[in-house]
């Protein structure tokens, strides 16, 4: 007998199971024109917040190989391959994780990319070596980016949301302790989960990710800027501010393609 589908997101990021009994409760509907969307910016700018805004609006899978990542390190010990372990040690000081092990993660979830309702990946590509990989991909299944949309703001403010980011552990809904609070403190409005700080938000693991993000994510602005797909977007504000300034962009851009 088949053991019946579970539709829960939290533990789908955990990776796929053998015989597909656990699905991720976020599965987008069939859309003509879907978008397929890469948010880029630095670790802090608002990636995950708009992410989460944008998968209401625009209905599209969202894919953070962060909460990949996070969502491995709550396996047991014994289920954890030396690659994830090592992953973990990575994220820990906060450098980033070697690109083939990234990209087995996002191979394993690729139907989030080959769906029909489109995808907004946060987090993902990081280094140009994954832009490739994952352009390849792409142009084998001839599917198209819609944009890459590129959050912009000063390192101060970036750092200020990092060390005040509040994570929910079951459904990895972000909060803020005084941008965004929960209703109850340190208790998830979304799912009533614990609300904890991640480690690599740490002061040490910050500046090691700002670099990293130097060195290897920001050649990714002028890559897909000759790819004439850049949408640079001020960060300033609230969230539901940033969320208006990026629909009206999407929207321009939808108005064109027409
Ligand atoms: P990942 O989880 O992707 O972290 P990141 O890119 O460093 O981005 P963050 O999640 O820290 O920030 P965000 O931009 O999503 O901001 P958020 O919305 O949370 O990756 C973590 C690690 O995993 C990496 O360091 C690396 O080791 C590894 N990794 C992952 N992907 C990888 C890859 N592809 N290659 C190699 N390694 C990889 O917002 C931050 C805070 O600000 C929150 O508290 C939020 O509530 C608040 N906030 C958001 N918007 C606003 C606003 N408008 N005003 C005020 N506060 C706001």
């Amino acid at each position: 007998m088949n053991s019946p589908v579970k539709n829960d997101r939290a533990e789908w990021l955990q990776g796929p199971s053998a015989d597909g009994s656990v699905q991720c409760s976020a599965v987008p509907a069939e859309h003509k024109n879907p978008w397929r969307l890469i948010l880029l910016g630095a670790p802090g700018v608002g990636k995950g917040t708009q992410a989460e805004l944008l998968t209401g609006r625009l209905g599209a899978c969202h894919l953070s190989t962060g909460d990949v990542f996070r969502a491995a390190k709550e396996r047991r010990d014994c289920d954890q391959s030396p690659a994830m372990k090592a992953a973990m040690e990575y994220m820990r000081r906060g450098e980033l994780v070697p690109d083939s092990t990234v990209w087995e993660m996002v191979r394993e979830r690729s139907h989030c990319l080959l769906n029909c309702g489109g995808f907004i990946l946060d987090g993902f590509p990081r280094t140009l070596g994954q832009a490739v990989s994952l352009r390849d991909l792409m142009e084998k299944e001839k599917l198209s980016l819609s944009a890459v949309v590129n959050y912009e703001l000063p390192v101060e403010e970036i750092v200020q949301r990092l060390s005040g980011r509040r994570t929910c552990e079951k459904c990895k809904s972000v909060f803020h302790v005084t941008e965004r609070p929960p209703k109850v403190e340190a208790v998830c409005d979304r799912c009533g989960g614990r609300l904890f700080q991640r480690e690599d938000d740490r002061p040490e693991s910050i500046t090691v990710r700002l670099e990293a993000y130097e060195r290897s994510t920001s050649p990714l602005i002028q890559f897909y800027k000759n790819l004439g797909l850049l949408m640079p977007i001020a960060a300033k504000g609230s969230p539901e501010e940033i969320l208006a300034r990026t629909m009206e962009k999407l929207d321009k851009l939808a108005a064109g393609a027409a």
